[in-house]
């Protein structure tokens, strides 16, 4: 029998590789690295990549590459997606549906992060849940 299993991308942005040691009592003290094994152990029948990059260009890329082939994507784009309209145009280019993601409750903090130019073009976006986010947006897909 064919059996098709579900491609699912994380996609962290700019500083996130910093995660477990940036602002922990924002982000928590957990590397993002420890809690992907998690995940993986987690969600056995899906197949679930991570990609992090701190170039802007880059991320598109990536959302190029993926875009027309995987069932979705998970973006933080972190700080780019308060800014960048070249993410927002990627995300909208795209087939493959994108949720946004943030660990923090972004509503709750400066003004210039309530601003995003990926939540008008995405499936959905979680915000404030801390790590636990990437799992609610796995289980969106689902
Ligand atoms: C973030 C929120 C952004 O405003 C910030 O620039 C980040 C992380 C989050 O996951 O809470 O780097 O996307």
């Amino acid at each position: 029998m064919y059996f098709c299993i579900m491609k699912i991308i994380i996609i962290n942005g700019p500083n996130l590789n910093l995660l477990g040691k940036r602002e922990p009592e924002i982000y928590g003290s957990q590397t993002f690295e420890e809690f992907f094994q998690t995940l993986k152990l987690k969600y056995t029948e899906v197949e679930i990549s991570y990609f992090q990059s701190n170039i802007e260009g880059e991320i598109i890329d990536k959302l190029h590459q993926v875009g027309f082939d995987y069932d979705g994507i998970i973006l933080n784009a972190a700080a780019y997606t308060h800014t960048s309209v070249g993410i927002g145009d990627a995300v909208k280019g795209i087939e493959t549906p994108v949720v946004e993601l943030h660990i923090s409750n972004v509503h709750a903090r400066e003004e210039f992060r309530h601003q995003s130019f990926i939540a008008p073009v995405a499936k959905g976006v979680l915000f404030g849940f801390g790590l636990k986010g990437y799992d609610l947006a796995i289980q969106s897909f689902l």
